[in-house]
């Protein structure tokens, strides 16, 4: 089914090989650069004009990606050879009949509909994949709320069933009903969608954070699967901000553990490309599969620093059938966002930049977003070091420098 890539093409010209990017974000933009690289036509797809990716890709459209018809009008005029989508809001309708029509949807049109619902995928990996996870419960009205809150335990999170950046989570620190319904209320009400469903999670003390860049691609002799090394994560407050590094520098039995999950959930997903996995470690020292996003994972963005091939190389090779031997780290390095608390300014600045770029060893990627709001991401700094201490430490030191306005 899956077949290895015996040729490249030139893009523009007559039957070129053409990758379609639903959803043109920063990550999307590093995969079009990839692309760009190995001679694919990119064609960039998002809801607002000139999206990071759209200013590297050879053309690029603007449509409500939540809207199939808009989503296969757009695919049946340029007939690409790869859709890729890019964010979880993309219609799933639309991709399930493309992939059905013989369009190869990334890494398939199932995997992308129970990745982008903590229902579903919960199921999926604790019930049919049988990971270790959270204890969790499902509930859709406020009375049930209360019921899977209380069978859960306390402290406990409410999650909607979709929404993506932590929207709509609301931590229940003791069993009251009255504010376990209003919790629940306000996860609904800032839902992706108009679903009433919730999952509630036990909230676990975490040691730290793993993404699994777990991947699968054409070998010579069927689907190879593989996973980097663990890239480790820590986030201060609600959103401000992530910190990546890697390698980990946790125990290799605790690393094994983490890359298994990964392994197992990409695996059981299928198709081709890049999984960002997300496993918790626990202070009680659990090893827990929280969840997937089955395309490169923003924290997994270090990678472009740290490893011979990035997250995003690793998945434009996997997703176009060509071979990923191992990625090798091949320095420590780390990764800091940069957001801006910002509202509606278009065509902001960012300022010290030369103080950052002035530490050696540091980087920056500007995504190029036209305008701001709150909470956006707007950069990334990345930094690489003799060891994980010291790249944090320069990291820390340019994006304190960096000011969006
Ligand atoms: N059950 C839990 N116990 C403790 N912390 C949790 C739990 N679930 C989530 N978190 C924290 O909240 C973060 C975001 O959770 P989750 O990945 O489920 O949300 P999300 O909406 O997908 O956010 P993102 O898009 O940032 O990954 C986790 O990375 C973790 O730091
Ligand atoms: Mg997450």
């Amino acid at each position: 089914m899956y077949r290895k890539r015996e040729y490249l093409t030139t893009p523009m010209f007559g039957k070129s090989i053409k990758l379609m990017l639903l959803g043109s974000g920063e990550l999307g933009k590093e995969i079009a650069i990839e692309a760009q690289r190995l001679g694919v036509e990119v064609i960039a797809v998002d809801r607002y004009d000139w999206a990071p990716a759209m200013h590297v890709a050879h053309r690029r459209y603007v449509i409500d990606m939540l809207n199939p018809n808009a989503v296969k009008a757009v695919v049946d005029r340029e007939k690409p050879d790869v859709i890729v989508p890019e964010i979880e809001a993309v219609s799933y309708e639309a991709l399930e009949e493309l992939e059905s029509r013989g369009y190869f949807v990334v890494p398939n049109a199932k995997a992308v509909r129970i990745a982008m619902n903590r229902i579903e995928l919960r199921r999926f990996a604790a019930e049919v994949v049988g990971l270790p996870t959270t204890r969790y419960a499902f509930a859709e009205s406020p009375d049930e709320a209360v019921e899977a809150c209380d069978k859960v335990g306390y402290p406990c999170l409410i999650k909607p069933e979709m929404s993506s950046s932590g929207h709509g989570h609301v931590k229940v620190e003791e069993p009251n009903p009255r504010v376990v319904k209003e919790a629940y209320q306000y996860a609904v009400t800032h839902a992706r969608g108009r679903s009433k469903r919730v999952i509630v999670e036990e909230f676990v003390q975490l040691e730290t954070e793993f993404t699994i860049l777990a991947y699968r691609y054409v070998g010579e002799n069927g689907i190879v699967t593989g996973a980097c090394e663990p890239v480790e994560h820590w986030r201060y407050g609600k959103y401000h901000y992530i910190e990546s590094w890697q390698p980990s520098t946790k125990p290799q039995h605790i690393l094994e553990k983490a890359r298994e999950i990964g392994i197992k959930i990409a695996n059981a997903l299928g198709g081709l490309g890049i999984f960002g996995v997300e496993v918790f470690l626990t202070k009680d020292g659990r090893v827990l599969f929280s969840e997937v996003a089955p395309r490169p994972h923003d924290t997994g963005m270090v990678t472009m620093a740290s490893q011979d091939l990035s997250e995003f190389a690793i998945h434009v090779r996997a997703i176009l059938g060509l071979p990923v031997p191992k990625p090798r780290v091949l320095t420590p390095a780390a990764s800091i966002a940069i957001y801006t608390d910002k509202d509606n300014v278009w065509a902001p600045k960012i300022k010290g930049v030369y103080e950052a770029l002035n530490i050696d060893g540091v980087d920056i990627r500007i995504f190029g977003k036209p305008f701001t709001y709150r909470e956006r991401r707007m950069a990334v700094v990345l930094a690489r070091g003799k060891s994980i201490e010291e790249a944090l430490e320069k990291a820390r030191k340019a994006s304190s420098y960096i000011i969006i306005e």
